[in-house]
């Protein structure tokens, strides 16, 4: 049976909105979508920002077998469905850069946020579809669809993601990290470059067993767990 689909006009934020579901038991794979929201929220407290109508805006409820200590894993996981679905069904070079920008041409094109409430967690996707520019300071860093040329149906992005997030997830926890990080891997930009993560320098050599990008520096190889990457030139 397909997950259920609540769809929204505005909400503050899906993740609080999918969140409140949950805690009112709603069924694993449990989607909310909304044409805008006014508090959307990003990774390490950063904000969302979206015009009504421009972005695919998608939390998903995960009731997962995996242990807690797996659990970050998702996000890679999550990150190489919603790369899979923009090649696919939008027809964009997606690419991801550690742990779970999706990019295009180097530039933002979605971005992924994993909350946890108790046993639950709340996977959250935002995908810039139509927007034709963005704000001074975002616009040489971030992307749409719309100005990549691809395909800017956000029904089908939305059923092309929830697809693959739904394989994805289940191929994590029945066959564990190996094959995520094997397609994580080969659509990453990440390793290889020269990189600052964490107050760490060097050259990213590619993901650890636990999702941990791998960097080695002049002192040997050190392990990133969270936090962003700077390619440095
Ligand atoms: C990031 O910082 O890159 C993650 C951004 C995640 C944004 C999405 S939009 C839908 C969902 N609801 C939110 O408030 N945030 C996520």
């Amino acid at each position: 049976m397909a997950s259920p689909i609540v769809r929204l006009p505005s909400v503050d934020s899906t993740q609080i909105y999918a969140a409140s579901l949950a805690a009112h038991d709603a069924p694993d794979g449990t989607a909310v979508v909304a044409e805008t929201q006014t508090r959307g929220r990003g990774r390490r407290g950063r904000v969302w920002h979206d015009a009504p109508g421009s972005c695919l805006l998608l939390s998903v409820i995960l009731r997962t077998s995996l242990p807690a200590a797996r659990l970050p894993l998702l996000s890679l996981a999550s990150a190489v469905a919603v790369a899979e679905a923009l090649i696919a069904v939008a027809g964009v070079d997606a690419r991801l850069k550690w742990p779970n920008d999706v990019q295009v041409h180097g530039r933002k094109i979605a971005g992924i946020l994993l909350e946890r409430r108790g046993d639950v967690i709340v996977l959250g996707i935002g995908v810039n579809v139509t927007q034709p520019e963005f704000a001074p300071e975002l616009d040489a860093v971030t992307t749409s669809i719309a100005r990549e040329e691809g395909h800017t149906d956000r029904e089908a992005l939305l059923s092309g993601v929830l697809d693959r997030v739904g394989q994805w997830r289940a191929r994590l926890e029945r066959e564990g990290f190996a094959p995520v990080r094997a397609r994580w891997t080969t659509l990453a930009t990440t390793p290889g470059r020269y990189v600052s993560a964490e107050g760490v320098t060097g050259v990213a050599r590619g993901l650890d067993s636990d999702g941990a990008l791998i960097i080695e520096t002049a002192a040997g190889a050190t392990r990133i767990l969270a936090g962003d990457v700077v390619e440095v030139s």
